[in-house]
Parts: C-alpha cells; sequence; structure tokens
C-alpha cells in the first residue's frame, strides 16, 4: 500500500520510503501511522461492541451534527443533548472548546446505554489557534516536511480541547483560479499534491493515532471537486476516467497509503453521477482497489442534495442511494436518522451494508482510544496553544510560502529587492497592510485577529514610525478621490512605495467565492497606476488565495512577492524577506495566467493535434502559420508565470539533464509497479549541475519533468515526478540526482489499467514547468 507514496523521488527521499516499506509489512502502533485504523487487534473489540447494538444505535453512529457556530445550511436542530444521551448522534462538530466537548462527551459515556463516545471534528485547515498560510501558499514551500511540522502543531492545539477529528487535507486538484477554494489545496499538480497530502496526513496523525495529541485525517473531497465547471462554486464535473485516475485521484491514493483515517465525500456530480452517491470511486476505487478501512464522511448535507442534483425525488431515495454507494456518515443532513433504519427494517439496505459503516467507524473510535480517553484536560487547554515554538514554524513557513515573481531593476537601474537598509523612507500603501483577518485567510480555526502581527506593524518596528509613511490608499472595495489623492501625496515624501494589494481573505477566498474577474478589486488597480506614475521605485505585495490576472502590474511594477494569505506571523515573516534575511524559495504550484479567459490553465496540458508552438504568437494572428493552431485570438496562450516558476535573491544556472541510460524495457517496468519488491527499484538516474550564479547564497528546488510520447492514451506536455530543494554559496556548482522508478512512466492506458508501454520519454530537470534542456530514453516493448 506505499505504493504511491513512493513513487518517483530523489535519492534521500528514496531512502526513507524503502525504510517506510519495511514498517508497512508489519504494522505496529507505535511505528506505522496506518496501523490506527488498520490494525487488525482492534476487530474483537468492534465485533463485541456491534454486537451488543440495537438498529437504532447502530444508525445513531452514522449520524453527525454541526453543534456550533453553524457555517452553512443546519438541520434547525437543538435537541443534541437528549440524542446523545438515546445513542443517536456520532459525532458532533464545530464546538472548540474543552468544556462544551468534554459536556457533550459526559452525556455520551455516562448516560448512553452502551457509553460509545462522540467523536469531535472541525474544518482544522491550516492551523488551529496558531494559523500558518494558507494551503497554496503552504504548498508554494515544497517542503512537505515543514507542512508535516505544521500540521502537527494543528493536531497539538485542535486535540488539546477535544477534537480529535479535523476535515483537512484537501487534495483537491485545482486546475482553475476562479473556483475560491484553490487557496484551500496544493495546487494544480498531482505529483506535488500527493507529497503534500501524505506529508498533512503524517502530521495530523502522528506516529500513533491513539495518542493524545494526534488527530485524524480526513482527505477531501472525494473527488473532483476542483473541476467544477466554470470555476464556479459546487458545479459539475465531467472528468474522463483516465483523467480522474491521473490527475484527480492520485493525492487521495498517497493520502490513504499514509494512512488517512477518513474521506470525505464531495458535492460535486462527476459525470453525472454525484461524488457522494458514486460507486466507481467510493466503493471500487476507494475500498476495492486502495483497501480503505476507515470512515467515508459526507460534506454538508451531500446525501441529501442527491435530490436537488436529481437523482433521488425524496430523501429516503438519498439517503439509500448515498449509503449503499459507500458514505459511511451523514454531516448535517439528518436524511440517515430519519431514514436509515426503516430502509433496514424494510430491506432496502442490508444488515450487513449497516453493520460495515457501524464498523468503520467504531474502529476509528477505537483506534483513536476514545474509549480509553474520551475526555480533553481542561487544565491544558491554555498552554497548549500559540506555544513559542509553534509561531515561531509559523513565520518560517511564511516566508518560505513567498513567491518572488517578479525582481527587475527600478528606476535607478538597481534591484529593488531585498531592500537596502540605505533607504530612508518607506510609503506603505493599501488596505492589505493592516488588514488582520485576511491575513488569517479564510478556515481560520480559532484564529483572533489580534494574534496577527500585521506588516505595517512589522515594518514599523523595523524602519522606526519616523521613517514610514502608512496611508491605506482605498478599500479592498471601496475608496474615494481623495483617498487615491492622499496615498499620492504619500509617495512623493517616500525613497520607495511599497504596495499591499489584493483580495479580502475571509470574504473573496474559499467556500463559496468564486470569481469571475480576476483583477484587484476595487479601486486597487487605478491606486496602482497612479503610484507606478509617480516614477518612484514601487514594490508591490499581493495577499490573495488565488493568482490574479494583472497583466499591467507585471509589466510596470519592478518587484512583485506574491505573500498569499501569510497567517499570524505575516509581518515579521514579509519584513525579513523584504530586507533579505530570508531569501524568498517558494515556487508557484499554479498556473499564473494573464486573463480570466485563459482559465481552466495548467502546465500538464495535452498537447492537440495543432499546438501552437510559438508563445510569442502575435494578435491578432500574423500569418497563416499562426491562425489555425490552438490559440486565442487575443491573447497569448502560455501563463503569466509558470507553475514551478519563483525567483531567488540569487540566480541559478542549470547544466543539460544527463541520465544514466538510453534504454529500458516495457514489461519489465509494468512489473516494478505491481510487484512489491520492485516497485521502489530505481531504474534510471537523471542528473543535473546546478550553479549558484550570483553574489548571495540561495535555496532552489530543483524539479523533474517527464514527457511521454508514443502511448495509447496521449500524455501530457509535462509531468512532474520529482523534486529536490538544495542550498548553494554565491558560485558553488551541485550536481542534483534523481533516482526515477517504474511509476515515473507509467499511464492509465486504453484499457483502463496502470502500465509502462513501448515510449519515448523526454526527461528535463529545471527550474520551473517552462524550461530547462531535455534528455531521451526511449522504452521498449
Ligand atoms: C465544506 C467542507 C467542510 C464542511 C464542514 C462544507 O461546506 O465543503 O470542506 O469540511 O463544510 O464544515
Amino acid at each position: 500500500m506505499m505504493r504511491k507514496l513512493c513513487t518517483t523521488i530523489g535519492v534521500s527521499v528514496l531512502l526513507m520510503c524503502h525504510a517506510l516499506e519495511a514498517q508497512a509489512g508489519t504494522p505496529t502502533s507505535a511505528t506505522d501511522a496506518r496501523a490506527g485504523i488498520y490494525n487488525s487487534s482492534l476487530d474483537a473489540r468492534v465485533e463485541t461492541l456491534l454486537g451488543k447494538m440495537t438498529l437504532e444505535e447502530k444508525v445513531g453512529q452514522l449520524v453527525q451534527y454541526s453543534a456550533g457556530q453553524p457555517t452553512g445550511p443546519g438541520t434547525g436542530r437543538t435537541d443534541y443533548e437528549d440524542m446523545i444521551a438515546k445513542g443517536q448522534i456520532g459525532a458532533l462538530f464545530n464546538i472548540s472548546t474543552a468544556k462544551e466537548t468534554n459536556a457533550y462527551q459526559r452525556i455520551a459515556v455516562e448516560k448512553s446505554r452502551l457509553r460509545i463516545p462522540i467523536i469531535f471534528g472541525l474544518d482544522v485547515i491550516h492551523g488551529f489557534r496558531t494559523v500558518f498560510p494558507v494551503p497554496l501558499a503552504l504548498a508554494s514551500t515544497w517542503d512537505p516536511p515543514l507542512v508535516e511540522q505544521a500540521a502537527r502543531v494543528a493536531a497539538r492545539e485542535a486535540s488539546a480541547t477535544g477534537i480529535r477529528w479535523t476535515f483537512s487535507p484537501m487534495v483537491d486538484i485545482a486546475r482553475d483560479a476562479r473556483w475560491g477554494r484553490i487557496t484551500e489545496g496544493a495546487g494544480e499538480d498531482p505529483f506535488l499534491g500527493s507529497e503534500m497530502a501524505a506529508a498533512y496526513v503524517r502530521g495530523y496523525q502522528g506516529t500513533r493515532l491513539d495518542a493524545p495529541d494526534s488527530i485524524a485525517a480526513c482527505a477531501k473531497h472525494f473527488v473532483g471537486y476542483g473541476a467544477a465547471e466554470g470555476g464556479r462554486e459546487y458545479n459539475t464535473t465531467e472528468i474522463s476516467e483516465h483523467t480522474l485516475r491521473q490527475i484527480y485521484l492520485p493525492p487521495f491514493h498517497a493520502a490513504v497509503d499514509a494512512g488517512a483515517a477518513t474521506i470525505m465525500a464531495a458535492f460535486n456530480s462527476i459525470n453525472g453521477v454525484p461524488a457522494s452517491a458514486n460507486p466507481l470511486t467510493l466503493r471500487q476505487v476507494l475500498r476495492e482497489e486502495w483497501g480503505f478501512r476507515g470512515v467515508v464522511d459526507s460534506d454538508w448535507e451531500s446525501v441529501s442534495e442527491l435530490i436537488q442534483h436529481g437523482i433521488a425525488n425524496d430523501r429516503a431515495t438519498a439517503a439509500r442511494k448515498g449509503f449503499l454507494a459507500g458514505v459511511d456518515m451523514d454531516m448535517a443532513s439528518s436524511v440517515y436518522h430519519d431514514h436509515l433504519a426503516s430502509l433496514v427494517s424494510s430491506g432496502q439496505v442490508s444488515q450487513e451494508r449497516l453493520d460495515e459503516s457501524v464498523r468503520n467507524v467504531l474502529r476509528l473510535k477505537f483506534a483513536l482510544g476514545l474509549f480509553e480517553h474520551p475526555y480533553a484536560d481542561e487544565t491544558r487547554e491554555a498552554e497548549a496553544m500559540l506555544r513559542p515554538e509553534s509561531v515561531t514554524l509559523a513565520q518560517r513557513a511564511a516566508e518560505r510560502s513567498f513567491v518572488l515573481l517578479k525582481n527587475s531593476p527600478g528606476p535607478d537601474n538597481a534591484l529593488i529587492l531585498p531592500l537596502s537598509n540605505r533607504v530612508q523612507r518607506i510609503a506603505l500603501i493599501g488596505p492589505l497592510a493592516d488588514d488582520l483577518p485576511s491575513a488569517l485567510g479564510s478556515w481560520a480555526g480559532l484564529g483572533r485577529g489580534e494574534d496577527v502581527i500585521s506588516f505595517h506593524a512589522a515594518l514599523a518596528k523595523h524602519v522606526g514610525e519616523q521613517n514610514l509613511i502608512h496611508v491605506k490608499g482605498v478599500g479592498i472595495k471601496g475608496g474615494s478621490d481623495e483617498d487615491l489623492a492622499a496615498a499620492v501625496a504619500a509617495s512623493g515624501k517616500a525613497d520607495v512605495v511599497i504596495l499591499a494589494l489584493g483580495e479580502s481573505g475571509g470574504e473573496m477566498t474559499g467556500e463559496a467565492t468564486s470569481r469571475a474577474y480576476l483583477g484587484l478589486p476595487g479601486r486597487q488597480q487605478e491606486l496602482l497606476e497612479k503610484i507606478v506614475a509617480t516614477g518612484k521605485p514601487v514594490v508591490l505585495i499581493l495577499f490573495s488565495g488565488r493568482p490574479l490576472t494583472l497583466p499591467w502590474a507585471f509589466e510596470h511594477v519592478p518587484a512583485v512577492l506574491a505573500a498569499w494569505l501569510p497567517g499570524i506571523q505575516a509581518g515579521p515573516a514579509l519584513v525579513r524577506t523584504l530586507y533579505g534575511e530570508s531569501i524568498p524559495t517558494g515556487k508557484l504550484v499554479v498556473s499564473w495566467p494573464r486573463s480570466v479567459g485563459q482559465e481552466p490553465l495548467y502546465y500538464n496540458a495535452l498537447n492537440t493535434g495543432r499546438p501552437a508552438d510559438k508563445t510569442d504568437l502575435t494578435n491578432p494572428p500574423g500569418g497563416s502559420d499562426d491562425t489555425y493552431v490552438s490559440r486565442y485570438i487575443d491573447e497569448r496562450n502560455d501563463p503569466q508565470f509558470p507553475f514551478g516558476h519563483g525567483l531567488s535573491y540569487t540566480t541559478f544556472r542549470y547544466g543539460p539533464t544527463e541520465i544514466s541510460g538510453s534504454q529500458l524495457k516495457a514489461s519489465e517496468l509494468s512489473a516494478g509497479l505491481h510487484d512489491s519488491t520492485d516497485r521502489t527499484k530505481a531504474v534510471l538516474t537523471a542528473s543535473v549541475d546546478v550553479t549558484n550564479t550570483g553574489s548571495r547564497p540561495g535555496e532552489e528546488v530543483v524539479q523533474l519533468y517527464v514527457r511521454l510520447n508514443g502511448t495509447s492514451v496521449a500524455q501530457p506536455v509535462r509531468a512532474l515526478k520529482g523534486f529536490q530543494r538544495i542550498s548553494l554559496a554565491p558560485g558553488e556548482t551541485k550536481k542534483v540526482a534523481f533516482a526515477l522508478v517504474p511509476d515515473a512512466f507509467a499511464l492509465w492506458n486504453d484499457r483502463n489499467q496502470w502500465v509502462v508501454e513501448p515510449e519515448k520519454v523526454t526527461v528535463w530537470i529545471s527550474p520551473d514547468s517552462a524550461h530547462g534542456s531535455p534528455a531521451t530514453v526511449q522504452i521498449l516493448p
């Protein structure tokens, strides 16, 4: 089951995967996160308890309600105490203090007949009280160990309140920046997405799921939610099986392989079949192919929404279809509570099927140690939060998440960033410099504005109030002519202007925030143009949960940093980065569009029969060669910045890509995909020399891409298959080697199988998805 976790990886990581392989054979709860729900010694306890349960008590374990602040449509119920005492509720969420969880738990453990504890869940997405950068930013670190540590901090804090289940990680591949939830995931790439998915799961679940500071992970939203047509929230998706297999499923598979205890079924339909009633994904792929033994939760009312989807005409049918397809637990809609018992009594749902879901829930509760330790220790709750080492980690994560998009000489011909301490007066302008809720982003757990050190506060501390002129300029949405004039006047008094512009983190990113326009909201573009027109050197700090289409800015502003929504340490992290105490190392995990019309936009696209080979096509088309190709007549095809792009304060030179052989055999590689002894065996080494050609030290994320030609199903023009982070002193050269395993050359073929086919493979080792020199290897039959 470690197959996807250990796909194509660098040499050092390969060793780690060998170690994991060894453990996977003989799982023990002390050493293997998977042991939790896969620990067969729990089965006897599960069966004994199951044998004592009435039909109503069994159904109760499959019922989940939001008992705290509702964040969406609710059931209107308020009788949770009574229901818990009767054994009618298995899980609650949106409660977030030890006092509250303990109060509900006491009813379950002391008053219900079988004393089965409640499991408490919450959307702990990028931190609990210590709020880290949003997940899209965390992924931009390309640093899975750091993400794992952030998830561990979140688990420690959340578990201190009795929350033992997070609805995270969101591992949806997102290829469209219009979709507001792009902020919650790891971007557009399945390989990077898989690495991040596994890192979150390891962090949340720790080495033992039953440790009091471990929480169960929930990989969501299964599956294809990010493929919403038009980027419009909750919209329908059409996904071919090979795109599902190659793009959307791998991060979920990685999460399952890393031991994720739960999965959440999505809102969307896939090719007409809602994901919350989808036997192909929930039964065949998840249970039969991957061997998942955990709990499948619905999304908020996603089972009752089968009616609106059009596959059920009443709530009982919705319950039956969702349940039979494989959704174990019903979040918020109450349809299982209302109908499951009678569906079983009437024989429409078998007793066997019911028992299967109840087993999954009981197994999770045993695996978490909830029967032994049902309560949170109220005396230790406060001390778990915002520990100094957690705050330090939040700062480091923010620094590593920033992506330096552009850094070219300003009006005086010198690079603007890093700022020199010689700079005397700074004008800080823009609505995001002081916006504390925005820094927290969406799904900010228990994060509070007061925990955030704003960019403004940190900059004032660094340069001294006397050297800082701060005006808001305009609001995120509004703004008057006087505001604009004040901003222009302020910039006139400064040596450098720093603009803090972007989206509102709470209102414009996250769930239900799809946007049809991706420019700067309100009058911010106007503000930007007026400030640039002053001729002062300008640095633009973009705060957003997605890439924004700002072609004018990228043409006219010399330095642009994507800061995303950086969490509680926004200010210190930004100041250290601007002054060169921290060097940017982040890289884009989404292709940055020039205009909304390019969306969905992703680097790992298919080539088409008439590819536009030139990226600098004239608009409108200039000649016949440029006309009948796959293109727009009024926009370039290539992104503003490619997937993988991100600058440093130094520069790197890549040598040619070198590979250790020129021929491989498809049959041998295919066998390596399925044979447990071979599947992590390197079959080819690819390497490159990387040199730091600048005058500062730097870190670089070196990326390896492949393209497969001549296959039975067309494959992407490039696909990421490995990455490594290296540090280089000025002038230093390092050889970076990647050990490629058979999975790097595999595809979901025309007969619906994972295989390696006879094919020509092109390999690039490069700084991003658009550059690098190619090397080829032939795979023979
Ligand atoms: C979201 C989920 C979330 C759930 C519970 C839903 O609206 O889609 O991601 O976990 O609410 O809050």
